[in-house]
């Protein structure tokens, strides 16, 4: 064999502690398995204090790691500073940020307050987090892998260009840091998944049912139909890329934007 390592060891995560964000549902809870499965041991972070209790117990029991779990709101840097005094010495080797809303508002009808949420939760805590991560971890180095969306770079789905400007800074902050911290041991990449089947999701789909949105209802409609795959994907989907970022096996990626799309980017 070429290679000392074989494809066990280098998709394991023994030994190693992963923080997820927005972990209690959708994707985070879902990458947050299979990080587990994988081996690592866990800091779960979300603001549904009911939720993430359950997802913590039910994710420790089933894999045997260790979960911690931190209850905060994104969307405010103090809470963000509150949860790094924490973790104090023992940042995580892994970090994930995942935690992100999309509500659809028609673009005249976005106020300053929908317009500071979306940028300050999936944004500048994105920011904030990496900030926090980058400082614990000067010299070691880390692994950060943030979830973005296709959104950020072809706009479809209407009602949504407030939630597109804040992905594409997504983007913008993970290519920079991965060239500015790449020398520093630190590797940077993030997943722009497609329609993927998740509470928010279905709450966004179903809050535009309820005020008869026939506008977004049809964007959704051509967004299935330009998914070549023909389907939506499942929040695990998601989960085996990020977990193809966070181990060994993409030691030489960095940098790196993987759409998880069923190729909706093609077309
Ligand atoms: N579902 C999709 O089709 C899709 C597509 C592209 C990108 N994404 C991105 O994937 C990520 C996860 O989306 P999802 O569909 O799983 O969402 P979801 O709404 O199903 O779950 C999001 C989780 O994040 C948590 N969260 C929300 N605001 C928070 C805050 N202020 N502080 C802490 N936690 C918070 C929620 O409580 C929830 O547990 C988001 O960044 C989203 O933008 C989703």
């Amino acid at each position: 064999m070429h290679n000392s390592k074989t494809i066990a060891d280098l998709i394991s995560l023994k030994g190693r502690t992963a923080l997820v964000t927005g972990a209690a549902m959708g994707i985070g809870r879902a990458i947050s398995e299979r990080l587990a499965e994988a081996g690592a041991d866990l800091m779960l972070v979300d603001v549904n204090a009911e939720a993430l209790a359950e997802a913590a117990s039910e994710i420790s029991s089933t894999f045997g790691r260790k979960v911690t779990q931190h209850v905060v709101d994104l969307s405010r840097r103090e809470q963000i500073e509150a949860l790094w005094n924490e973790i104090g010495d023992n940042p995580p080797d892994i970090l994930v940020n995942n935690a992100g809303i999309y509500q659809s508002r028609d673009f005249l009808e976005v106020d300053e307050a929908l317009l500071e949420r979306t940028m300050a939760v999936n944004l500048k805590s994105v920011f904030y987090m990496c900030q926090h991560m980058i400082k614990h971890r000067e010299k070691q180095g880390g692994n950060i892998i943030n979830v973005s969306s296709v959104e950020a770079v072809l706009h479809l789905v209407r009602g949504l260009v407030h939630y597109g400007i804040s992905k594409i800074g997504v983007l913008a902050l993970t290519r920079a840091l991965a060239r500015e911290y790449g020398p520093k041991g630190f590797r940077v990449n993030a997943v722009m998944p497609g329609g993927i089947k998740t509470p928010g999701a279905d709450r966004m789909r179903n809050e535009a049912l309820k005020r008869l949105d026939f506008g977004f209802l049809l964007t959704g409609a051509s967004f299935l139909r330009r998914v070549p795959l023909g389907r939506l994907g499942e929040p695990d989907e998601v989960a085996r890329v990020v977990l193809f970022l966070a181990s060994d096996l993409s030691s030489y990626v960095n940098g790196a934007v993987i759409a998880v799309d069923g190729g909706f980017l093609t077309d």
